[in-house]
């Protein structure tokens, strides 16, 4: 029983995290979708919408969950009894950031794997925070997110806007 976690801030979660998602939970018996609660990032959704949208885009993939957390990843890991962290691989300027985390969990924690899952190149450049960006300018985000995010980003920047 192989159990891996696919750790991120989802704000809001993307085609490019559920492409990752998808071939982990090929992989793996179990994936659990873990959402950080990340209060430096200061996100646009709360912990609990992001969790929510993160379990209604994976509702169709039947070896995947979502759980929130706080704290370190590699103690929720534990918590978890996964041994593997899963993390998806976009263009180079991610490599330096998540080869730190990935060095420093390691001392952490070395018997936790973290396994990198390349982007493929339609997603290579997307990210949650050029998803918010398009969806502020009120933009078409469909071709890059669920209908129930597209929806709630409709919702956050529609009420946002109407408050002023
Ligand atoms: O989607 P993100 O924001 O790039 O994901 C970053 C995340 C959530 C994986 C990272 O910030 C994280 O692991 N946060 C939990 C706190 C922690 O363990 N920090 C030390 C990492 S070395």
């Amino acid at each position: 029983m192989k159990r891996a976690i696919m750790p991120g801030t989802f704000d809001p979660i993307t085609e490019g995290h559920l492409d990752v998602i998808r071939r982990a939970a090929q992989i793996f018996d179990e994936v659990i979708v873990a959402v950080a609660q990340s209060p430096h990032k200061e996100p646009l959704f709360t912990h609990e919408e992001r969790a929510e949208l993160a379990r209604q885009a994976t509702e169709s993939i039947p070896n995947v969950t979502v759980e929130p957390f706080s704290g370190l990843l590699v103690e929720f890991a534990k918590e978890v009894e996964a041994s593997v962290v899963v993390k998806g691989l976009r263009a180079i300027t991610d490599f330096e950031y998540e080869f730190q985390m990935t060095a420093l969990n390691y001392e952490l924690a070395n018997d936790i794997e973290t396994l990198f899952i390349m982007s493929p190149p339609k997603f290579m450049y997307l990210s949650s925070s050029i998803v918010r960006e398009i969806a502020r300018l009120d933009g078409d985000v469909s071709q890059f997110v669920s209908p129930c995010v597209e929806a709630a980003l409709a919702q956050k920047f529609g009420l946002s806007r109407a408050r002023g």
